[in-house]
């Protein structure tokens, strides 16, 4: 099962780039679609979780369009959003512009190389971006570069279910459903073929678990959401 934009090694962030650049102005309409806005919710669960205080420094990493920074910036934290697509970072300014908000700025980053200094962030989110690294290690490692001792790390992403059986159908929809979106809205399925690729090659919530516990993280927790099929790891970087 060839996709174009997924190659493991160091084409691997260029071919993501060129993925995110065709999705781009379609990427919230399908995330509804294929999510039945169900990805409001998981959200809506990370951003509980990261329990933000008023003034907290948070990055949200691979911001995307911008759905976690804004709502990280709802809970009172100054926030810095981090994407290396200039597509998805214009539709979150276009967002940021449209509603009005105030306390979140978006900058053109790699995640693999953060633009912000050691130890300056109390609260990381990354949300469906891990899995689109060249180097899930080294991603973590550099997130917790940048955090704080004791801030929090949050991870949400495509996960792998447990039960075979609701594995089985859940990988069936990514294979045979989802890629229809990418069709009918981008007129390409490899766009949306990607995520089971991608998947495919991602160590999910229970890999992430044990590096997490492999780079010193305290308080690991995993939170399974629909029986698995999505994932929050929540870790906090020691003192
Ligand atoms: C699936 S989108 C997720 C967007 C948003 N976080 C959300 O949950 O809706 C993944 C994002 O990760 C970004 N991305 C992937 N690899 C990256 C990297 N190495 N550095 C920075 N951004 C990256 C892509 O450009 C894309 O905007």
């Amino acid at each position: 099962m060839d996709n174009k934009f997924y190659e493991a090694g160091e084409k691997r962030a260029e071919k993501v780039n060129d993925l995110f650049a065709a999705i781009a102005p379609r990427y919230d309409l399908i995330n509804d679609l294929q999510s039945f806005g169900l990805h409001r919710y998981w959200k809506r669960k990370l951003i509980k979780l990261a329990q933000v205080k008023a003034g907290d420094k948070a990055m949200d990493l691979c911001c995307g369009t911008g759905d976690v920074a804004f709502a990280l910036a709802a809970q009172g934290a100054e926030v810095l959003g981090v994407d290396f697509s200039g597509p998805m970072l214009t539709v979150a300014k276009q967002r940021q512009q449209r509603d009005g908000v105030t306390k979140v700025e978006f900058v053109r980053g790699d995640a693999l190389n953060l633009p912000a200094p050691d130890s300056s962030v109390d609260v990381l989110t990354i949300s469906y971006g891990l899995r689109n690294l060249a180097d899930f290690e080294g991603g973590l490692k550099e997130m917790l570069r940048v955090l704080k001792p004791g801030g929090r790390l949050l991870v949400l992403d495509f996960g792998v279910p447990d039960n075979k059986l609701w594995r089985f159908g859940y990988f069936q929809y990514l294979k045979w459903f989802v890629p229809v979106f990418g069709r009918l809205f981008c007129g390409d399925s490899d766009t949306h073929a990607y995520i089971l690729k991608s998947l495919q090659h991602y160590p999910a919530q229970r890999g992430v678990e044990k590096l997490m516990h492999q780079l010193q993280c305290k308080n690991v927790q995993v939170v399974n959401l629909l029986g698995g099929v999505m994932g929050i790891n929540y870790g906090v970087k020691g003192k």
